[in-house]
């Protein structure tokens, strides 16, 4: 199947010299929900804004369902809602207004059963004869997605969707972006909560100094990278690990009451079984065990961290 969105040889260097995108390629399928990871000022704002049109590329090309995004900009550009990270609303507009208006500008009919239901969905439907300037900043923000809905569009952007938002709207953001899922709509998110690339993303891309470093699907990428911790809670103190399980790479926490062994999930042999005959050999006794698996935020910061 032909990718939505073909992103490649992507380059930008900004006016004052900066390359905030260095040759970046990357397709994105119809239907899926892509998070992109990465450190302030990695580029994924600027990648946003020209795939949207709102930046110019200084090399490569962008093709959303084959439209190029600067030939055919009408075309494309009718395809996207995008939220975008910054706050911008207009202060005497009210709720209704603004989101119909948006509506309008993408040159769809009017259709107020369809904005009643987004306003509804977001919870702001209360809220849609008051000016925006009364909203508190979370509600602001759930305008800014009701305008990015408002033309119904294939794709939809959302530039730190969840920053400095409650819980409640972080989950309620999390419920929509399924639902939009479910009706087939593309997901493009930013974020910088791993936990929530971790909940919603099919994929997950993690840019760093303006180049993809890696995308990967979100469950392979777990499988891939994510190693185990078997930690097991000693019967007696021990001052160093016996000779005997040198090999194992075990590590004496807790003041000498735990030994905490790490072992890939995936290897042919994970060496758990021998590790215990030996633990009985050297009659080291354990009272529990447990397991522990590395999360996402675990394999990101291994990632973006700087070459020491
Ligand atoms: N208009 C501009 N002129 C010059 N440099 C810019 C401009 N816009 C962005 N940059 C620079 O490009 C780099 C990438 O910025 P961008 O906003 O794309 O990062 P980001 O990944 O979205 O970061 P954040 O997580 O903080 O939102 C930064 O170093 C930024 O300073
Ligand atoms: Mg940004």
């Amino acid at each position: 199947m032909h990718p939505l969105i073909s992103i490649s040889n992507l380059s930008k260097t900004y006016e004052s010299g900066f390359q905030a995108l260095k040759n970046v390629n990357l397709e994105i399928r119809k239907g899926e929900i892509l998070a992109m990871l990465g450190p302030n000022g990695a580029g994924k704002t600027t990648l946003i804004s020209i795939i949207c049109g709102i930046v110019n590329p200084s090399a490569g090309t962008v093709t959303i369902a084959g439209n190029d995004i600067i030939r055919d900009f009408r075309a494309t550009r009718s395809m996207i809602g995008l939220v975008p990270q910054e706050l911008t609303t207009d202060a005497f507009e009210t709720v209704w207004a603004t989101t119909r208006f948006s509506r309008r500008l993408f040159g769809k009919r009017s259709d107020p059963a369809f904005l009643e239901k987004v306003l509804r969905d977001l919870s702001l439907w209360d809220k849609k004869d008051d000016m925006l300037m009364t909203l508190s900043g979370g509600m602001k923000r759930r305008v800014l997605i009701a305008k990015a809905l408002s033309h119904e569009p294939e794709i939809l952007f959302l530039d730190e969707p969840t920053a400095g938002v409650d819980v409640e709207l972080r989950k309620d953001m999390w419920r929509l972006v399924e639902t939009l899922r479910e009706s087939g709509v593309t997901v493009i998110l930013t974020t910088h909560y791993i936990e929530e690339a971790e909940a919603i993303a099919d994929r997950v891309a993690v840019i760093n100094h303006g180049e993809i470093i890696l995308v990967e699907d979100k469950a392979e990428l777990m499988r891939k990278l994510g190693k185990k911790q078997l930690t097991l809670e000693l019967h007696k103190k021990l001052d160093s690990v016996p000779n005997r399980l040198s090999t194992y790479g075990l590590e004496l926490a807790s003041e000498g009451m735990q030994l905490i062994y790490t072992y890939d999930i995936h290897a042919d042999r994970t060496g758990i079984t021998a590790l215990l005959a030996d633990l009985a050999k050297s009659r080291i006794k354990f009272r529990d065990l447990k397991t522990t698996q590395s999360s996402l935020e675990d394999i990101f910061v291994t990632l973006v961290k700087e070459p020491t």
